[in-house]
């Protein structure tokens, strides 16, 4: 972890406004990524990772679906499923959102981090099929985060899932989509982790 990642952490809340601008696209996922961003904090604290390292994650799961900014809004705001080829494009916003940051030489690793976040232990996602350790350690604690907090969110064509379905899916998955030793962390604390999804009401939310 190099010295860049306190300097990172100067602009949280100018990566906090980029992040808000994307959401603004998508009503639907407003304040998804703050709730991923708190969880994978919580995470990382359990993980007793080291102070530089979760904050360098932190503004990760803030930034790791800002590549849904380049995606149209015939595919972001579809009702009900995609087509293959929608698909494959909103699929592309982990490439899109690597590019973005690629622009800031010190987000490297998080520009790397967001580019693997929908990476699964078993090789089988995307976009690189990257397998257990290849996969950079901040997109394999975002995975489960990001996992969860969609299990838990109301869809246009489906309803939340109850804790119970989302941690049991979590515990099958152990292995196949997720690292073991951070999805069994997580489910050993899960209601703390899970508790992070809860937002404070700040004054300028609009919704
Ligand atoms: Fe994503
Ligand atoms: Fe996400």
């Amino acid at each position: 972890m190099g010295d860049n990642i306190q300097s990172v952490f100067e602009y949280h809340d100018l990566i906090e406004a980029i992040v808000a601008a994307e959401e603004m696209r998508d009503p639907h996922t407003s304040y998804h990524s703050e709730r991923v961003s708190n969880m994978t904090q919580e995470v990382c604290q359990r993980l007793k990772l080291p102070e530089n390292e979760t904050q360098l994650y932190h503004i990760a799961a803030d930034l790791h679906d800002i590549g849904k900014i380049g995606i149209r809004d015939a595919v972001l705001l579809k009702e009900g499923p995609l087509d293959d080829a929608e698909w494959r494009e909103m699929q592309s916003h982990a490439l899109i959102g690597s590019y973005i940051l690629s622009k800031v030489e010190r987000f490297d690793l998080i520009a790397d981090i967001v580019r693997h976040h929908h990476e699964r232990w078993d090789g089988g996602g995307y976009p690189d099929g990257l397998t257990e350790e290849d996969i950079p350690f901040g997109a394999r604690i975002i995975a489960v985060c990001d996992s969860i907090d969609a299990m838990l969110s109301d869809r246009s064509y489906r309803r939340a899932l109850s804790w119970e379905v989302c941690q049991r899916e979590i515990e099958k998955n152990i292995g196949k989509m997720y690292d073991v030793r951070v999805a069994t962390v997580v489910l050993q604390n899960w209601d703390a982790v899970v508790d992070k999804r809860k937002l404070p009401p700040y004054s300028t939310r609009l919704r």
